[in-house]
């Protein structure tokens, strides 16, 4: 909790550390009630700050300090000053060694930041700032140092002792205790120091790199998981081959290892050679975990994998350039994605997210730009702004100089960088520099944060056929933005012709025309593009595959829609144009809703998805993704202020009136995907996806139509399906259904027969949380009560908590202000038991700007109410005193 007032660290304060520390040997006795640090760092003066000997400030949080030397010599109280969040001595030489010893308390430190106990295991996290809770320390991304650490303790509690690098020796104690050494040869920031200490399992398997090196990979988990460990090593070894095929990229250790834990307040962490995962993202085989868990694990152990590089081997010079290896590694690990599986649907899956979430970050209280420039806790900043949106400039990066030209640029990036901590500039130098062209404009993308839109309009000329699309691109103010300036936005196009197929394309001044889909640069307020040659007025498919994160306006209408859905050649635009008929379709049955009228569903929408439906030829992952209207949340975004009930009520109006009219072919495709899915075994590839995401679709609409055989057929998936992919999501139509009893008992084997699985279990909770039945909050808070669950593990709160203000929107928006103030009364208890978690959990309410006046008031009220609660941690107090202000 804060004892000072919380400070604002602002990026243009930035300054080279004044001390260096080469070498850091660390030394953990791990006991039940403590835990005793020993620290010897070997330091100079930074060479780069000049000369004198300027006091050295030391970070360190909630540490005792039991002793101090400075070379060799024991310091007394009179010779440093000590705060709450620093210690300070004075250095009498260029270079000297700093010892000291502190005691902490791993064993109540429910933050889980800084060295923690995760059921009977040790384990630490130390991103961003958390090494301050272990030690006294330089805690920056700036200072690199070289890490031994040697960790004792229980030989039967603790037979598995790991940490950073390669072990180098090890052995017993006396009473019963034993030790181990580890040394990691590469110079590495503090925040990827890592310690695991527990009675672990693993797997073991190894890898041969492309100079022929042998590589051991262990996965370490609790015994019982054993079972579970297999895709996340295929997935491991998979990225290992990824990196070196794609980027050239090599491991370059001997063992690299990966822990399993079931506390943890993020999905990962990519220590040096010893990443921890939240077991969420590690576990999963057929039985307990679905086909969307097991793409979260391939995405997230590759994701992990590839920071070696993006992160380990180049680091972020300061927390302001965080997005230099999180905005990289997601643009690196979502195309591995998209090589491993489907990459439309990748991308489908991944614009949806980001135009949901990120967006609506970028609109509200707590919007900065990809490269923030001041923050107060930089835990608050690990956001969808720096991760996904910080993918999307990479991405435009990567479209604006083609794959090879990329290549080239992150050639010379890893190259020139290599061992340093480096900021975002460097890394668009390096693209610039490899490829010969100037990215000044480009950068704004860094500074300047916002949605930025781009209206279009079209203007044919039939006597000199000739096409023009006039682009004008705006950005909205964010908080400390007011004006922006225009951003450079790369725009992939085609022309259809009325056949739907791509015209060639040449603009104005060209001398031959240059193929069928490219990409103009709009890089003015207002800019117009003009094609020749058009010998027909054409339809325009605009931003083909999402080619920048903008807001995209063309007054198409509901018949060009469906011209699009149909014809266009870009997959990802033919998903998109569905999207856009929905929206406008179910915004007209909103309006119709306002006003009291009669609801009346556009039957082009009917007509549009059953002639997707019935074309065997399309990849049924894509007909899923077609069927799948947007989300509550989308079109809440999208809203000037969301009515809550109206969009609800219109989304389901629409899908039972789809139900009912596509009765059929719905019937159809989901009796024959489910008839393979019963005759063959689960395998975790994008075929069966596919398959088992049309089946489950399909099942979701046709038990809103109230046909007895229905019922059936939900029961026997339900009951005599392999996998949680079938289970989970019949379990998921029946607590949505009105069918009582069904549900009721499906929920209760459910809990029965998987009550000792903890992930399993959160996934039941999940359900029931997201479920819009009326009594939503009721249900949340007797599922609160329920055995597994606590608020002590960040997983459940996601679950039960999370699930519920993210994704109940009808529940959690009750009018009477209810699940507001029971958000509010939850993000005040875990205000004191896990600040980063509730900051997080706070998002829904900072995004009272797209309500009603009534519920502004509301969520404003609970707000305020956090605010004088009490003692607030710096993340809760920042996120509220910014949503308020
Ligand atoms: N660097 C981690 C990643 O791969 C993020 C992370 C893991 C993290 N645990 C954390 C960030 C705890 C802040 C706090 O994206
Ligand atoms: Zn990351």
């Amino acid at each position: 909790m804060r004892n000072e007032q919380p400070k604002m660290i602002y990026l243009k304060d930035y300054q080279a550390p004044e001390y260096l520390i080469d070498e850091t040997h660390l030394t953990f006795e791990l006991f039940e009630d403590h835990t005793l640090v020993h620290a010897q760092l070997v330091m100079r003066r930074n060479p780069a700050r000049g000369a004198g000997l300027p006091p050295l400030v030391l970070d360190g949080q909630q540490l005792e300090l039991l002793a101090l030397a400075l070379d060799g010599v024991e310091l007394t109280a009179a010779d440093y000053q000590l705060s709450d969040s620093q210690l300070t001595l004075q250095p009498k030489a260029v270079s000297f060694v700093v010892d000291s010893s502190v005691r902490i308390h791993p064993e109540s430190n429910t933050a889980l930041e800084g060295l923690y106990k995760s059921g009977s295991m040790f384990c630490t996290q130390c991103e961003a700032e958390g090494f301050r809770k272990i030690t006294y320390y330089l805690d920056r991304p700036d200072v690199m140092s070289k890490f031994t650490t040697t960790l004792s303790g229980e030989q039967h509690k603790y037979p598995v002792l790991l940490s950073n690098g390669n072990l180098i020796a090890s052995g017993p104690d006396d009473n019963g205790r034993h030790w181990a050494t580890w040394e990691d040869p590469f110079m590495k920031p503090a925040y990827l120091f890592a310690l695991v200490a527990g009675d672990l399992w693993c797997v073991e398997d190894s890898f041969t790199t492309m100079s022929q090196r042998e590589v051991t990979l262990r996965i370490y988990v609790e015994p019982e998981n054993i079972d579970k460990c297999q895709h996340a090593m295929d997935s491991l070894k998979k990225s290992m081959r990824w990196d070196e095929e794609v980027y050239g990229r090599e491991y370059d250790l001997d063992i690299f290892m990966i822990v399993a834990v079931n506390d943890f307040n993020m999905g990962a962490m990519e220590n040096k050679g010893l990443n921890i995962f939240n077991s969420s993202c590690v576990l999963a085989r057929a039985e307990t975990a679905t086909d969307a868990a097991h793409q979260r694990v391939e995405g997230v152990v590759a994701h992990e994998y590839f920071h070696n590089w993006s992160g380990n081997r180049v680091t972020c010079r300061d927390w302001f350039q965080l997005s230099l290896k999180e905005g990289f590694t997601v643009f690196r690990d979502a195309e591995f994605s998209a090589d491993m599986n489907s990459r439309t649907v990748k991308r489908i899956e991944d614009v949806a997210f980001l135009r949901t979430n990120q967006f609506a970050e970028d609109a509200g209280p707590m919007a900065h730009p990809v490269r923030p420039d001041s923050f107060i806790e930089i835990s608050n900043f690990y956001t969808l702004t720096v991760y996904e949106k910080g993918s999307e400039v990479v991405r435009m990066i990567h479209t604006l100089l083609g794959a090879e030209g990329f290549r080239k640029g992150t050639d010379l990036y890893f190259q020139r960088h290599d061992g340093q901590a480096v900021t975002c500039d460097d890394f668009v130098k390096a693209m610039e520099d490899a490829n010969g062209v100037e990215l000044t404009q480009f950068k704004r993308w860094y500074s300047q944060g916002g949605t930025p839109r781009l209206a279009v309009s079209e203007s044919y000329d039939a006597a000199n056929q000739s096409y023009s699309l006039t682009f004008r691109q705006s950005c909205p103010a964010t908080p400390g933005q007011s004006e922006k300036l225009p951003f450079v936005i790369p725009v992939e196009l085609g022309l259809l012709n009325g056949q739907g197929a791509d015209l060639p394309l040449r603009l104005a001044g060209e001398p031959a025309a240059q193929g069928t889909t490219r990409v103009l640069s709009v890089t003015e307020a207002e800019q117009v593009f003009t094609f020749v040659d058009v010998a027909e007025k054409p339809l325009p498919s605009l931003l083909r595959g999402l080619s920048a994160p903008v807001k995209l306006n063309f007054a198409y209408d509901r018949d060009q829609l469906m011209f699009l859905m149909q014809h266009d050649s870009d997959g990802f635009n033919r998903w998109e144009a569905g999207q856009q008929l929905a929206v406008q379709v179910l915004q007209e049955l909103i309006g119709q809703h306002q006003r009291g009228a009669a609801l009346v569903l556009d039957q082009r929408l009917v007509v549009a998805l059953r002639t997707v439906l019935e074309n065997p030829s399309l990849d049924q992952a894509m007909v899923a993704e077609m069927l799948s209207l947007p989300s509550e949340a989308y079109l809440t975004e999208i809203s000037e202020v969301a009515d809550v009930e109206a969009i609800h009520t219109a989304r389901e109006f629409a899908r039972q009136q789809l139900a009912e009219s596509l009765f059929q072919p719905l019937w159809q495709r989901y009796q024959a995907n489910r008839e393979v899915s019963r005759q063959s075994a689960y395998v975790a590839e994008a075929g069966h996806f596919a398959r088992r995401s049309l089946q489950n679709i399909a099942l979701s609409y046709l038990l809103l139509t109230a046909r007895p055989e229905v019922l059936a057929a939900c029961l026997e998936q339900y009951d005599s399906c392999d996998n949680m992919t079938e289970r989970l999501a019949a379990l998921a139509v029946l607590v949505n259904s009105a069918h009582e009893q069904e549900r009721a008992k499906a929920l209760a084997v459910f809990a029965e027969h998987f009550k000792g699985n903890p992930l399993v279990m959160d996934q039941w909770f999940s359900v029931q949380a997201a479920s819009a039945l009326p009594g939503g909050l009721q249900r949340v808070r007797e599922l609160m009560e329920h055995p597994a669950f606590t608020l002590k593990n960040p997983n459940k709160v996601r679950a039960l908590i999370g699930a519920f203000a993210g994704q109940n929107l009808v529940n959690f928006h009750s009018a009477d202000g209810s699940g507001y103030r029971f958000l509010a009364d939850m993000v005040i208890t875990l205000n004191a038991l896990n600040p980063q978690i509730a900051a997080r959990q706070l998002a829904p309410l900072t995004r009272w700007r797209k309500y009603d006046s009534a519920r502004q008031a509301l969520m404003k009220a609970e707000l305020e109410r956090i605010l004088a609660s009490g003692e607030l941690s710096s993340d809760v107090y920042e996120v509220v005193s910014k949503s308020l202000a």
